[in-house]
């Protein structure tokens, strides 16, 4: 569908964007922040296999119903907490992967009118208690540390609704997501656009990472009442800091307009790092 460009303007202003637009290249801060939350949530994958040495591993998240993976980390040379999710490892991920019902988004009751993926929903669900413990242990122990969530896939829209309900409660929460899914209805995409002040590249926390022609930011298709939130920053071939781009906006552009749908070779990898594989 083309859409007209009153019909584009009234969808930005109420997903609280400016106009779409797309900048190349990234400063080697921004880009090397990247690598390193991608690393992080690729080595979720092998039981963080290689992951930066100056992180240490608090805990690990885990239900058995979800099979929903994490851990919470902390990064004392950057005065961080990390909480990063696992992707898609098996038939009971799957399962949650491919439930695009809308659940009403009812941890959340602040975000007004929000719905979002209906299995992604269980798998938060699932975990809520665990995550919000451990965080505010952390927290209490390290008031004065950031807080960042992030992971790759189902991992990322896990990191999504948690940077979500966590921002309810601790300031300044940061979000990076690999081949993030569409995760949540418009009134979600407005609402998370709003808190990690993603209206601006210069004060987005929310950093969506996509590659290339990676299928799964298609996915649960937008006519289902899915929509993107955050910034965009698409990495293309050969990767790096030049060959990100910024954009902004949430239309389908950059990494959605390649066409591509569902798991494929640009999904599994990010910054040249393969799901799980830890050679690098
Ligand atoms: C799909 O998700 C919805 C909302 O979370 C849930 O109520 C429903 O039970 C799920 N369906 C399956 C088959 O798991």
């Amino acid at each position: 569908m083309k859409i007209s460009a009153p019909r584009a303007l009234a969808l930005s202003v109420a997903v609280g964007h400016a106009l779409a637009a797309v900048t190349q290249g990234v400063s080697d801060n921004i880009y090397n922040r990247l690598v390193e939350m991608a690393t992080i949530s690729q080595a979720a994958y092998a039981d963080l296999c290689k992951i930066p040495a100056t992180i240490t591993t608090v805990e690990k998240i885990y239900n058995a119903q979800t099979d929903i993976n994490g851990w919470v980390l902390r990064d004392d040379s950057r005065q961080e907490i990390i909480v990063v999710f696992r992707g898609t490892a098996g038939d009971t991920n799957l399962q949650l992967d491919t439930n695009y019902t809308l659940a009403p988004f009812d941890t959340l009751p602040k975000c007004i009118g929000c719905a979002v993926h209906g299995g992604y929903y269980l798998g938060w669900t699932s975990v809520q208690d665990q995550v919000e413990s451990l965080v505010q242990q952390q927290a209490g122990q390290y008031p004065e540390y950031a807080l960042t969530v992030t992971g790759h896939s189902l991992g990322a829209s896990m990191a999504a609704i948690t940077a979500s309900q966590l921002s309810a409660t601790y300031e300044h929460v940061t979000l990076y997501t690999f081949g993030e899914p569409r995760t949540g209805n418009l009134a979600y995409a407005s609402y998370m656009n709003e808190n990690f002040e993603a209206t601006s590249p210069e004060t987005n926390r929310f950093f969506r990472v996509t590659h290339g022609n990676d299928g799964i930011p298609n996915l649960p298709p937008a006519e289902q009442g899915y929509v993107h939130s955050g910034v965009e920053y698409w990495s293309v071939d050969p990767y790096g800091p030049g060959s990100t781009s910024i954009c902004t906006g949430n239309e389908i552009q950059c990494c959605e307009a390649q066409g591509g749908q569902g798991v494929n070779d640009a999904h599994v990898t990010y910054f040249g790092m393969a799901s799980g594989a830890c050679s690098w």
